[in-house]
């Protein structure tokens, strides 16, 4: 069985917040930050926003360019690290898009990679036969577990959702060539956001002894990052993931037509695609705006792309994700 993109779509926060609000909270500029990331704005859930209103709205605009109706989606897979109910946010995407059909609905958690997870889990569900269309939606609100006061880290994220639709198809029409995934937990400790639990051993001693009530809610820490680290396994890994998918389609960097990262610095963009010799015209980055948006990354750059006609039916795009787990892939596709 094959699998193809049908539709693509995204929505972001109205709220903006540029550098120079950042340098009114920590001490940064316009100049720094833009230097070293390429960053200049970025959009941030408000508290009376919500991430599953961002994702649904993303995934309805693919089911709108892809002319399918809600009820014939037959599964939902969410990729979010921030998920508004620790037991998964998926099944609100499919209720919001009014689906009378129940579709199966859950969470992908893989940070910045979880996109190109969702994108190849909803292929194998297809190529297994009794899935037909398959809404991939990479939402994440990484501003949520921000430490305001961290200007390492507070000044690299930003919210967003992307979604596409993946459909059943011939395989002679097959839009998903190849793809390679990986992990390192032994990288964890560069890029995390942990959990304070509240352990019974708190509460109720081994005697039996009320120790502390009542217990302390279970928080999640903000995100801690070592980004000099990040970065080189960023360049390291990427090129090696990308590679090796292109190796298993039998095709090499000069006959794909735009290189799709994870958005997550344009010194990263532009040193693996020095790399991999790819000039700055078949790169497609749009994070000036968005900041790293991390699972929505790639299909809302990807949404701007095909709906500005820079990225056209039949054109050939390898994507690759990376970041906390720490996890990377990369999947070769036709749009
Ligand atoms: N403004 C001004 N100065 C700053 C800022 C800031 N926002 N942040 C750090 N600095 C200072 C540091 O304090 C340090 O000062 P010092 O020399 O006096 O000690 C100096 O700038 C250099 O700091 P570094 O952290 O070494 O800066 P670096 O060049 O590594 O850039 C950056 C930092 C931009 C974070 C870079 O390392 C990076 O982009 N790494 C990749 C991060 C990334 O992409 N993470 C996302 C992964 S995806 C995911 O899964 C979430």
């Amino acid at each position: 069985k094959g699998c193809k993109l049908v539709g693509c779509g995204s929505a972001v926060p109205s709220l903006q917040v540029s550098n120079d609000d950042l340098a009114k909270i920590v001490e940064t500029s316009d100049e720094w930050i833009s230097v070293r990331t390429g960053i200049r704005n970025r959009r941030v859930l408000s508290g009376k926003e919500s991430l599953t209103n961002l994702a649904a709205e993303a995934a309805s605009r693919a089911l709108e360019m892809a002319e399918v109706d809600p009820d014939d989606v037959d599964l939902v897979l969410l990729c979010t690290s921030t998920p508004e109910d620790l037991f998964g946010g998926a099944p609100q995407i499919p209720k919001a898009l009014g689906c009378k059909n129940n579709p199966l609905a859950y969470d992908i958690t893989a940070a910045c990679s979880g996109f190109v997870l969702g994108l190849v889990s909803a292929s194998c569900y297809i190529r297994g036969g009794g899935f037909r269309n398959v809404l991939v939606v990479g939402a994440d609100s990484l501003s949520r577990f921000t430490d305001w006061t961290d200007r390492g880290t507070c000044i690299l994220f930003g919210d967003a959702a992307g979604a596409v639709l993946l459909q059943a198809c011939d395989i002679e029409e097959d839009g998903l060539f190849s793809f390679d995934l990986h992990s390192d937990g032994g990288g964890q400790r560069h890029l995390n956001a942990g959990i304070k639990r509240n352990d019974i051993d708190d509460v109720l001693g081994s005697n039996g002894s009320v120790l502390g009530f009542p217990p302390k809610q279970s928080s999640y820490s903000c995100i801690h990052m070592n980004g000099k680290e990040v970065f080189r396994f960023a360049v390291r890994v990427v090129p090696q993931t990308i590679e090796s998918s292109l190796q298993k389609a039998g095709l090499n960097m000069s006959s794909i037509d735009w290189l799709l990262l994870h958005q997550a610095n344009q010194r990263i963009l532009d040193a693996v695609a020095t790399r991999l010799e790819v000039p700055s015209e078949r790169v497609i980055s749009n994070l000036a705006n968005y900041g790293n948006t991390s699972a929505a990354s790639i299909p809302l750059a990807l949404d701007e792309a095909v709906r500005s006609g820079k990225v056209k039916s039949g054109h050939t795009i390898v994507a690759a994700g990376f970041g906390a787990g720490l996890t990377w892939g990369s999947v070769i596709l036709r749009w």
